[in-house]
């Protein structure tokens, strides 16, 4: 391990996802087992102490990958010539709430944040944002950056990507393995839209091998796309591990590239591909190499899709019209 660590900033770093996440950062999953990193910390001020705690546990793990840990709760502190930025720091749902809930909540989260990585983090910088409303905390983050470019901003639909592989292996009795060119358009909200038409199950298109649009729009795309609400039922929590994971996954494809011949999904910028307004954030199919990302092109939309995309991106220009009266883009 001869390289300088990977500064990576983690914010709501003593959260539940937090928990989970650190600890995969940190033992080498997101950049392999020869990239050391160091980890830049990011709470409020009454959770630097259980953070202290969570510390304590990442320094006995002894991971060889593990290069420093700083934490603080001054984002110009913290981000400071970070590579890459998680931004998970944000209050979750609670039962009975839509994710769209937390626009006012969360939304004050970003801004500020957005200007201290415009100010400090590396010439590089790669931000996620995973803390809810993902889509539009990103658009918040973004048009508060105005020194970084656009294409540097993203929020997590992976969680949903992976689930509609789980849902779709389990359904056809495939391994997860078995399934490609999935694709979440939209927002990671309710309105989100996964799309079997372009999917595959061992090389044959998915929505031709299961042959059900009645399933399809009854079971399978209410069961990905509520399934947060699923967890939040069952646990008491929101999902954590799981999205920690899809954390991880999203920002090692974006670094480190898609598998040849696949793509995953990913929101990102619109360029006013497949008739999202331009700027929006939202998921698409999106292939990576050497830490960029282009939106698969020349996918055929079908009515079905056509109407499910609409919808959910309706719903982005909506939250994107109620952060701009509260004053948060800037
Ligand atoms: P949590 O409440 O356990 O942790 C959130 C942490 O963020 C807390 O420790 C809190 O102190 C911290 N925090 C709050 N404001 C902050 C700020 N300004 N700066 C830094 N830290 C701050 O919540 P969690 O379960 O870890 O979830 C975090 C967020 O991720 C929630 O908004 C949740 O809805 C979202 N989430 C998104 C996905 C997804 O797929 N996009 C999946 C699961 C959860
Ligand atoms: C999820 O999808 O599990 C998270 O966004 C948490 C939530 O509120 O659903």
């Amino acid at each position: 391990m001869s390289t300088s660590p990977v500064k990576v900033a983690v914010t709501g770093a003593a959260g539940q996802i937090g928990y989970s996440l650190l600890f995969r950062i940190a033992s080498g999953s997101l950049f392999g087992p020869d990239t050391p990193v160091e980890l830049r910390l990011l709470e409020i001020t009454p959770a630097l102490k259980a953070l202290e705690g969570v510390v304590m546990e990442l320094d006995d793990c002894a991971f060889p990958t593990l290069a420093g840990v700083e934490i603080g709760d001054n984002a110009e502190k913290v981000f400071d010539g970070v590579n890459h930025a998680l931004l998970v720091g944000a209050r979750p749902r609670g039962p009975g709430m839509e994710r769209g809930d937390l626009l006012e909540a969360n939304g004050g989260i970003f801004a500020p944040q957005g200007k201290a990585l415009n100010s400090v983090a590396a010439d590089d910088i790669r931000v996620t944002v995973t803390g809810n409303p993902a889509n539009t905390n990103a658009l918040i983050a973004m048009s508060n950056a105005p020194d970084i470019p656009q294409e540097r901003f993203s929020a997590l639909t992976r969680l949903d990507h992976n689930r509609a592989i789980s849902q779709l292996a389990a359904k056809t009795g495939a391994a997860v393995t078995d399934i490609t060119h999935m694709t979440i358009w939209g927002n990671h909200s309710a309105t989100q839209y996964p799309d079997l038409f372009h999917a595959e199950v061992g090389g044959r298109n998915a929505a031709e091998l299961i042959n059900d649009e009645a399933w399809l729009a009854d079971t399978y795309i209410p069961t990905v796309a509520k399934r947060g609400a699923a967890i939040i039922d069952a646990r008491g929590a929101s999902s954590a591990a799981s999205a920690a994971s899809a954390t991880v996954d999203h920002a090692r494809d974006w670094a480190l590239g898609t598998a040849p011949g696949d793509w995953v999904s990913m929101s990102v910028r619109s360029d006013g591909s497949y008739g999202v307004p331009e700027g929006l954030i939202s998921s698409f199919p999106v292939t990576t190499s050497n830490g960029d990302w282009q939106i698969v092109q020349g996918l055929e939309i079908n009515d079905f899709s056509r109407a499910r995309i609409d919808a959910s991106v309706k719903e982005l220009e909506e939250e994107r019209d109620a952060v701009r009266g509260l004053g948060l883009l800037g």
